[in-house]
C-alpha cells in the first residue's frame, strides 16, 4: 500500500472513531486542516518539476477527495444516528389505541337513593339532609330513647371524642334524628301560624343518608344507608302509612305483584310500631318475607320534642335501608360489595 492510500485509510479510521460531530471536526483538522497532512503534502510540491508536480498533485488531490468523501459520509452517519436517537426518545406511537376518559356513573346505592327521592317526591315529600356526627339529644333523647337503652352502648354506637350530650358526640345510628331536626325547623318556620292557633302545613319529608353502627358481616356494614320518612299533620293515620309505603314499594320494584306485611314491633319513638316486610309473588325471591323498613305512629313524646302538641298533631315515621333495597332489586347477596370500590362490580350498574 502506498503512502497516500495509507493516509486515506488512517483518515477513514480516525473519522470512524469520532463518536460526536465535535470529535469528527478534530479528526478532520488532522488531515484537511491548515497544518493537516494533506496541506503538508501540497506544500511539498513546490520543490518538484512541472511534470512531477502535475503527476504528484493529481494523486494528492485524489487522496484529498477520498478523505473528504469519508468525512462527509461520517458526518451524515452521525447526523442520522442523532436523529434516530431523538426519534426514539420522543417516540409517539400513533398506531396505539387512545387512552379513553372512563365513562363515570352513579353508585348502585346512589341510583336507589335517586329512585327513592323521585318516588316520594312525586307523592309530595321534601328531601332533607342532616349531619352524620350527631348529638346524643337528636339521636336518642329527643327520640324517647331511655338512658339505659342498649342501642346507646359502646357496642352499638361509635362515639367521637370531645362531644357532650348536646354537642355532636356520636356517629348517627339511624336517620331518625332528622325527624326532630326537620320538624323543629318546619315548626319554627310556621311559628306565627301556630301562635295564632291556626293549623300549620303538613310535614312531609324524607331524609336519606349515611348511618353508622358497630356491626360488620355479609349483611351489615359499619357504614350503611338509611332513608327516613316523616309525615305529620292534624289528621294523618296508620292507614296513610300503609298506602304510601305500599305505593312506594310497588313503584320501586316495578311490580304490582308484591304484598306488604306490617309486623308488630317496638321502637321507643313510635307507638304502635311495625316492621314492614314485603313478599314478591313471582321471580327469584318469590314467597319469602323480606324486611325492608321499621315504622310506626310517632310517639307523643317525640311530637312534643318537635315543638308540637300531640293532641293536635299526629303522624307516622318510617326508616328503610336503601342498601337492602338495592340488594333486592339487583339480586346482590353480599352488602360489602357495595363498599369495596371494585370497578368491575360497580360498572355493571351503568
Ligand atoms: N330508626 C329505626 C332503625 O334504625 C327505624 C325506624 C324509623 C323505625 C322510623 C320507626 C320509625 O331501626
Amino acid at each position: 500500500m502506498n503512502e497516500l492510500d495509507a493516509l486515506v485509510d488512517s483518515a477513514r479510521q480516525g473519522f470512524e472513531q469520532a463518536a460526536t460531530p465535535a470529535d469528527l471536526e478534530n479528526a478532520k483538522a488532522v488531515f484537511l486542516g491548515k497544518s493537516g497532512r494533506i496541506t503538508e503534502l501540497m506544500k511539498g510540491l513546490a520543490s518538484l518539476s512541472i511534470d512531477e508536480k502535475k503527476a504528484r498533485g493529481a494523486v494528492i488531490n485524489q487522496a484529498k477527495q477520498a478523505i473528504e468523501a469519508a468525512l462527509n459520509a461520517r458526518r451524515q452517519a452521525l447526523a442520522d444516528a442523532e436523529l434516530d436517537a431523538q426519534l426514539k426518545a420522543e417516540a409517539l406511537d400513533v398506531t396505539l389505541a387512545g387512552r379513553q376518559a372512563g365513562q363515570g356513573g352513579l353508585h348502585p346505592v346512589s341510583l336507589t337513593l335517586e329512585r327513592i327521592e323521585g318516588i316520594f317526591g312525586s307523592m309530595g315529600f321534601d328531601v332533607a339532609q342532616g349531619p352524620e356526627i350527631e348529638s346524643d339529644w337528636f339521636n336518642f333523647t329527643a327520640l324517647n330513647t331511655p338512658e339505659d337503652h342498649p342501642a346507646r352502648s359502646m357496642h352499638d354506637t361509635f362515639y367521637v371524642e370531645g362531644g357532650t350530650a348536646t354537642a355532636p358526640n356520636l356517629l348517627r345510628t339511624h336517620t331518625s334524628p332528622m325527624q326532630i331536626r326537620h320538624a323543629v325547623q318546619h315548626v319554627n318556620a310556621h311559628r306565627a301560624l301556630l301562635d295564632a292557633g291556626e293549623t300549620m302545613p303538613e310535614i312531609r319529608v324524607i331524609a336519606p343518608g349515611r348511618t353508622y353502627r358497630v356491626d360488620s358481616d355479609a349483611t351489615h356494614s359499619p357504614m350503611f344507608h338509611q332513608c327516613e320518612g316523616l309525615w305529620i299533620g292534624a289528621n294523618v293515620s296508620f292507614k296513610d302509612l300503609k298506602v304510601v309505603f305500599t305505593d312506594f314499594c310497588r313503584t320501586f320494584f316495578e311490580s304490582d305483584d308484591l304484598v306488604l306485611r306490617f309486623r308488630p314491633s317496638f321502637f321507643p319513638f313510635t307507638e304502635p310500631s311495625a316492621e314492614i316486610d314485603i313478599q314478591f309473588q313471582s321471580g327469584p325471591l318469590a314467597g319469602r318475607w323480606l324486611e325492608v323498613a321499621g315504622s310506626g305512629q310517632v310517639h307523643p313524646n317525640v311530637v312534643r320534642n318537635m315543638g308540637l302538641d300531640p293532641e293536635k298533631y299526629i303522624g307516622f315515621a318510617f326508616g328503610m335501608g336503601p342498601d337492602r333495597l338495592t340488594m333486592l332489586r339487583y339480586g346482590v347477596n353480599d352488602l360489602r360489595l357495595f363498599f369495596d370500590g371494585d370497578i368491575r362490580f360497580l360498572s355493571q350498574f351503568q
